[in-house]
Formats: C-alpha cells, sequence, structure tokens
C-alpha cells in the first residue's frame, strides 16, 4: 500500500511530507497551472528539492504537455535532462500513437506513469507497452456510469499475473471511500489531493 500526493503545491507537499504518510508526488499540467505563474521548470526543481530533503527514492510523476507524440518523447528527454533526478516518471496519456511513445521511452530506460486510462483494457496495453506504472482514473469512471471498484480490481488481477513489471495507480480521487474502495481492489498506489487527505 502506497499513498501518493496528487499536487504541485509546495506548502502541501511539505505538509504530507513532514508527515510521513506520503511516499510520492503525482502533478499533471492542470495541477501545475494553479501555482505561482512563471518558469513550470523551476517549480519542478523546487518540487525535487523538498523530495531530496525529505528522503531518497519518492517519485515524482511530471506529465508531457502536447499531443504529438514526437514532440512527447523529446519532451521527456528533455525533463530527465532538465530535471535530473533519479525518481522521475514522465506521464504520458494513454492513446494508440501514445503506446508508441511508451515503448520508445522504454526502450530509452525512461519510465513511463501511463495516465488518464479509463478501463482495464487500457491498462493492459499500457503495460503490454512498457509503462512502469499504470493509472487508472477512478472518478472519472465513475462518471461514465461504470462501477470503478470493479475495474480497478480486474485491472490488479490481471497486471499480477506474469512477469511484467508495472505498479498500478488509481487516481482521480473525489471521497476519502474511493481510497479505501482502490486499496480493497487491488491498486498498488492511490494518489490522493490534499484536501481528502485532510478528510481521511
Ligand atoms: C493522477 O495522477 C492525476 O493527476 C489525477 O488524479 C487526475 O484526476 P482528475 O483530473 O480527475 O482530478
Amino acid at each position: 500500500m502506497k499513498l501518493f500526493l496528487d499536487s504541485a503545491n509546495l506548502v502541501e507537499i511539505e505538509e504530507a511530507l513532514v508527515r510521513g504518510f506520503v511516499s510520492g508526488i503525482t502533478t499533471n499540467p492542470s495541477i501545475l497551472s494553479k501555482e505561482e505563474k512563471g518558469d513550470y521548470q523551476k517549480h519542478i526543481h523546487k518540487i525535487i528539492g523538498l523530495l531530496e530533503k525529505y528522503g531518497v527514492g519518492i517519485p515524482l510523476s511530471v506529465e508531457v504537455f502536447t499531443a504529438n507524440p514526437a514532440e512527447m518523447i523529446e519532451q521527456a528527454r528533455g525533463f530527465m535532462r532538465a530535471f535530473d533526478y533519479p525518481d522521475l516518471y514522465v506521464k504520458i496519456p494513454v492513446g494508440w500513437d501514445e503506446l508508441g511513445v511508451i515503448h520508445e521511452l522504454r526502450q530509452r530506460n525512461i519510465r513511463v506513469n501511463c495516465t488518464c486510462c479509463m478501463s482495464v483494457n487500457h491498462s493492459i496495453l499500457a503495460a503490454a507497452a512498457g509503462a512502469s506504472i499504470v493509472s487508472l482514473f477512478y472518478g472519472r469512471i465513475k462518471d461514465t456510469g461504470q462501477d470503478a471498484s470493479a475495474v480497478v480490481r480486474a485491472a490488479a488481477e490481471i497486471l499480477k499475473v506474469g512477469d511484467v513489471d508495472v505498479e498500478l495507480l488509481v487516481g482521480s480521487i473525489r471521497h476519502p471511500s474511493d481510497v479505501m474502495e482502490a486499496f480493497l481492489a487491488g491498486a498498488d498506489i492511490v494518489t490522493v489531493p490534499p484536501p481528502i487527505l485532510r478528510q481521511m
């Protein structure tokens, strides 16, 4: 069981790190856009500074911000150079052409968190293409009328079979009960926004 924090806010990140319950951080462009305007790279460096202050090996996910697959590969390589953080995961949204991006990054030893997965089949394809983390979006799956815990349970069972080296992360958490449901369904990691952590 690993709890991650779904935030790019420096105060919230430090509040969680100091309490010791967080073992990773996930960000995305929308989360980053809520922070002080300016150079996003400087902001990521500040997050990394906090992670290094509180421990070693704390995973950080940063998402590409282009829809073009070739540019995704270039951005991912740029993140690795610019941030020089050994526990960086590059978030690539799931998609047909994006599976090729995941495969290419795996070949280059860049770890991918395949994000925005909405189904078991998305999870299977992302893992098979070489993602190190597969992120299922709990709240958004619920919004489509599906049983999100059943989706997580099926994905967890399938991904644990065989020799696929992947962790199942559940994001898009909207209620404290989503966290419990996701872990009970077999999630390895649940990433939680700060207000929900406080409610927990
Ligand atoms: C996970 O890594 C994502 O950042 C996140 O949980 C997105 O979910 P939302 O867009 O539904 O808030």
